[in-house]
């Protein structure tokens, strides 16, 4: 395997960063996430298409801000994050929950305009009971999913997201219950998808159309594949939404319905606009028959993805003063006491150690970590051994930093812990 490069930085703003902000700290591209944002807006849609950001993969307002100015809509999945994009100033009217589990002030959200689906036959009852009368979406388990593993993987038998495809009977008894009327079906089979899963995904869910007569709109959800390693492939937005887009103007045809359709990518915008800048701390071996370790400042702190899923990300090693000539394979470790906290497990192994041959880096050289941008900073786990979430900076389009996320002092863990 040959040593990755940088993404977006170069090896001397990469120290600049490092010395202004201190490390680890997530670098956002503001350029990335632009060109990401123009593709999906472009994907295949004959009668109308609405781009929601899934807001789970990186929250930072200043990207719902980005997002939003071009256009793209919110896709939340809590209360919580329905409250964080409206502070962001993202208007009720342009989010849509689909959740595990419904807010406490559900009646008060529906009241403001958000969009909901429902993901199981007793949240279409809590709706009812909340706001009876109303329109809604479901979102369905098509039977079959798909995911760049099996923890991302949230369609199938296997899976408790959405309303069992089988349960379209019962869903309509609710509806009439409640007087309400399903506009929309949804549905996301995983993250990192099979394109030729998703696609079929995609056409059983067309299916589901047909079953619910005041539907306009169908919601395929996100997961759309994106390379992070040089060795692995993206989805093709035109090739995936291609059959999609037949299929539309093939049941307008038959029916008359014209279905606007909605996606809601979160990976594919923002996995590979964001890098994260980490210092060796210390190097230690096991020995000539054991191991080289870089152990970094950072760890599932900030990117829990190895850990959790033997999730691969490049690591490109950036001299403190200088590029470096070598190259050895090392393991690179994070800073927890935690042996399960490794960036370089084997592929979809978080148990297993694969040393990753990297440019030799030494005590105080710098690590960047790449392909950041999704379930990282949203999703890690800060807050253990007591380290604070890291800042994040955002490299605007004519290529200043400017701080988007402050890093707080470590006592904000400990702050509300209640003395006797
Ligand atoms: C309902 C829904 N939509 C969209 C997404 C975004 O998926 P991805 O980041 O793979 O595009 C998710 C991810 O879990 C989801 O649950």
């Amino acid at each position: 395997m040959s040593v990755e490069s940088l993404r977006f930085l170069t090896p001397e703003q990469t120290r600049t960063l490092a010395s202004e902000y201190g490390t680890p700290v997530y670098v956002v591209s503001e350029d990335l996430l632009r060109q990401r944002a123009e593709e999906t807006l472009s994907f295949p849609a004959p009668f109308g298409l609405t781009v929601r950001y899934a807001m789970k993969a990186n929250p930072n307002r200043a990207l719902l801000k980005i997002f939003a100015g071009m256009g793209l809509q919110i896709d939340a999945s809590s209360g919580h994050e329905v409250q964080r994009a409206m502070e962001a100033g993202i208007p009720a009217g342009h989010l849509s929950l689909s959740a595990q589990e419904l807010p406490e002030n559900l009646a008060e959200l529906l009241d403001l305009g958000i969009e909901i689906n429902a993901t199981s036959l007793n949240q279409i009852r809590l709706i009812g009971e909340a706001r009876p009368g109303r329109t809604i979406g479901l979102r369905f388990n098509p039977g079959l999913g798909s995911g760049g593993t099996n923890r991302t993987n949230v369609g199938g038998p296997g899976s408790s997201f959405g309303i069992w495809n089988e349960y379209t009977a019962e869903a309509q008894e609710l509806l009439d219950t409640y007087n309400l009327s399903c506009i929309r079906i949804h549905t996301h089979i995983g993250s990192g998808s099979d394109p030729d899963v998703w696609m079929r995904a995609a056409g059983l869910s067309l299916d589901l159309v047909r079953k619910f007569p005041n539907v306009t709109t169908l919601d395929l959800g996100g997961g759309y594949k994106v390379a992070r390693m040089a060795a692995e492939s993206s989805t093709d937005l035109q090739t995936v939404g291609k059959p999609v887009a037949d299929a539309l103007r093939a049941f307008a045809a038959e029916t008359g319905r014209e279905i606007h359709l909605e996606i809601e990518p979160g990976t594919y915008l923002v996995a590979n606009a964001v890098s994260l800048i980490s210092r060796i701390q210390d190097k230690v071996d096991t020995g000539s028959d054991g191991y080289t370790f870089y152990r970094l400042d950072t760890g599932m702190t900030d990117v829990l993805r190895p850990s959790l899923y033997g999730a691969q990300h490049p690591l490109v090693v950036v001299g403190k003063e200088s590029d470096p000539t070598e190259t050895e394979e090392a393991i690179l470790v994070g800073h927890c006491c935690e042996s399960g906290d490794i960036l370089t497990p084997a592929p979809g192994d978080p148990e297993a150690l694969q040393p990753r041959e990297v440019a030799t880096g030494h005590i105080h050289d710098y690590v960047v970590i790449e392909g950041v941008g999704a379930y990282c900073s949203s999703m890690c786990t800060v807050g253990y051994n007591s380290f604070p979430p890291s800042p994040e900076v955002l490299v605007n389009t004519s290529g200043s930093a400017k701080l988007i996320r402050r890093k707080p002092s470590a006592q904000v863990l400990w702050a509300n812990e209640v003395t006797d």
